[in-house]
């Protein structure tokens, strides 16, 4: 396939959190290339310069030289993690292996969010941990020395996974780690890349105890998670297809573009070089005849934060969508169960609830109305798709939450619609 347009864009979310945190921890100079900038990535880097780590202020290319955590300092302020499940989680794992007293706050859809499940194997390692508000933020850490640990977690969450893992690098104990069913990866691999002894053995990860981790050069490749929204629409669209180049393919991060597939889409991907231990290429989508399709559990993480997305592709499939096995939807940056069905209700379509998932019935008639995004980005983006296709009138009523994640996705968006009108 040649494509019609080519759209870069952004660099992966879960790697930049990582590559600023993986630099705070190193000993020496690392440079990070491409990172995200949104407002998700500022949270980790405004937490980390709030424990005395010099981050710079966030560009194309940023250096950052560290003395490791040991040169940690005790936050003067409460650490703002805004609208970030990740900036929180990871952090909490970082600090509850600092001895001294952390607090942290997140906006309101962050501050619901489930945290007792971080705080639960941290405690289990050591730390002292209060949940002021039940089981949201805010959440105090009372770090320290920590013991080595063996967690089943209940839940398969790459936040819970990689903030024991963090917990066991800043502590210098061994710890191991298993999940229902493996989340993403990208932790165990930076660990491994960047010095760490890590075997994985399943869906159990093992963590060797390492005091030092290397410092290093990474260039962050793009979100597989804001492509996603511009192969949907080629996928969607009559005549246009669209080449994202230079995306993250991790296996544990493709499960969208697969299901897609799996539904008759024209989508390929084009290996590409290895960056910081993950896979790389180019995906591409193309217009293609939608079926619906089953998505059960064994599908649910590596596309977790496809679902909405998936679900708006549904909607214009022949035939019903059913996802299953997704209740983690439910926690998320709002609730994305609820949210998904209740707008796609709004703009015409037909859509159920379960409690683990949803029921989607496709149709080609318009979509119109107005999105309440409940400031949840990956919603508006979803749904921005499927107001950018001819025919479908879709409003929203806080377009700026992308931001979180793809600050430029209505502009990218636009220009991929234009393309697609001058055909
Ligand atoms: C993330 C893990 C996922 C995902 C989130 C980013 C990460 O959460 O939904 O957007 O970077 O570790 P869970 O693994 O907790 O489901």
């Amino acid at each position: 396939m040649t494509a019609d347009v080519e759209i870069r864009v952004p660099g992966d979310k879960s790697l930049s959190h990582r590559a600023l945190i993986f630099a705070a921890l190193a000993r020496g100079t690392s440079q990070i290339r491409d990172i995200l900038l949104s407002a998700d990535v500022h949270s980790t880097a405004g937490v980390l310069r709030a424990l005395g780590v010099p981050v710079p202020p966030l560009g194309a290319d940023i250096t950052i030289t560290s003395a490791g955590a040991r040169a940690f300092t005790p936050p003067a302020v409460d650490l703002d993690c805004g609208n970030s499940g990740t900036t929180t989680r990871l952090l909490a794992g970082v600090a509850a292996g600092c001895a001294f007293h952390s607090r942290f706050i997140g906006d309101e859809s962050l501050s619901r969010r489930p945290m007792r499940r971080v705080a639960r194997p941290l405690i289990e390692m050591g730390a002292r941990v209060e949940l002021e508000a039940g089981d949201g933020l805010p959440m105090v850490i009372h770090g320290g020395a920590l013991h080595s640990i063996a967690w089943r977690s209940e839940t398969a969450s790459a936040q819970i996974k990689s903030a024991i893992l963090l917990a066991g690098v800043v502590a210098g104990v061994d710890v191991q780690v298993t999940e229902p069913s493996r989340s993403r990866d990208h932790t165990e691999r930076m660990l491994r890349a960047f010095g760490a002894t890590v075997e994985v053995d399943g869906t159990r990860v093992r963590l060797a105890a390492t005091e030092t981790l290397q410092p290093f050069d990474l260039r962050v490749p793009a979100d597989p998670s804001s492509a996603a929204f511009l192969i949907a629409l080629a996928v969607l669209s009559a005549h246009t297809s669209i080449v994202v180049p230079n995306v993250c393919l991790n296996p544990t991060r493709t499960g969208f573009f697969e299901v897609l597939r799996r539904m008759g889409a024209r989508v390929q991907t084009v290996p590409g070089a290895q960056q910081g231990g993950e896979d790389t290429g180019s995906v591409e989508g193309a217009p293609s005849e939608l079926r619906g399709v089953v998505v059960g559990a064994g599908d649910v993480p590596s596309m977790i934060d496809e679902l909405p997305l998936l679900a708006c592709a549904a909607a214009r499939a022949l035939g019903t969508t059913e996802i299953r096995g997704a209740a983690e939807l439910r926690v998320k940056e709002s609730d994305r169960i609820a949210t998904v069905v209740s707008n796609l209700r709004a703009l015409g379509a037909s859509a159920d609830e379960l409690p683990d998932g949803l029921v989607v019935h496709g149709s080609s008639s318009p979509l119109r109305g107005t999105v309440r995004t409940h400031g949840d980005h990956r919603i508006a983006m979803a749904f921005g798709v499927l107001g950018a296709l001819p025919g479908n009138e879709i409003a929203f009523d806080d377009p700026s939450c992308v931001a979180v994640s793809y600050p430029a996705f209505w502009s990218d968006l636009g220009r991929a619609t234009r393309a697609m009108a001058g055909r």
